[in-house]
């Protein structure tokens, strides 16, 4: 594979909210490519805890300092939204070994969808390891401190949303 095509790459992802993990991953491929396009998966079936428009929204916020990132919503197929940004290499987080199965299966699938799609992976950062959303979503729904794992604009929306549930 040259470099040229390596040029444009897809990070796609629910970011339910984004994490300190999510964005290690997205500076770090931002130096190796020269755009990266952020996608923020609609994930109707996830069963969003912060809604779509809104994870968009924060998604653009907390990245707007890295100047090749531009992020974008997509409720269709990855496959499709690929093909919609005539972009093919997708890339993803592997945190543990347990990621690795469903990472697999995911990029397997989106080649035998769209032989033209690839998948790199990158390996999380020890630090972040640990990070997930749901876990976020868990600790600050019971009042605790989350400030070490996501960035402050995504805390804030955490609190409030929190503070008015209590
Ligand atoms: N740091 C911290 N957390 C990370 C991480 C990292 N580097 N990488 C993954 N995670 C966590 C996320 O926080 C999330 O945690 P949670 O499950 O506790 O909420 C979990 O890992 C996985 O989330 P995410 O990376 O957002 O992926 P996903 O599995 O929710 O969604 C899509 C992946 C959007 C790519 C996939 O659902 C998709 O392609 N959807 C479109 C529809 C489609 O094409 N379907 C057919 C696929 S074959």
């Amino acid at each position: 594979m040259t470099t040229k095509n390596l040029k444009k790459v897809i990070y796609p992802g629910t970011f339910d909210p984004i994490t300190n993990g999510h964005i290690d991953i997205i500076e770090r491929a931002s130096h190796l490519f020269d755009k990266i396009i952020v996608g923020v998966g609609a994930n109707e079936k996830k069963g969003a805890f912060l809604p779509y428009d809104m994870r968009i929204e924060l998604t653009k916020r907390v990245l707007a300092k890295i100047s090749n990132v531009e992020v974008r919503g997509f409720s269709n197929l990855l496959i499709d939204f690929a093909r919609e940004q005539n972009t093919f290499t997708v890339i993803r987080g592997l945190r543990a070994i347990s990621d690795f199965e469903y990472e697999i299966q995911l990029a397997e699938m989106n080649k035998k969808l769209e032989p033209r799609l690839d998948t790199i992976f990158f390996t999380s950062y020890e630090h972040y390891a640990f990070i997930s959303s749901s876990l976020i979503r868990e600790i600050a729904s019971l009042g605790g401190d989350v400030s070490s794992f996501v960035p402050s604009e995504v805390r804030f929306i955490l609190d409030n949303k929190f503070k008015k549930k209590a």
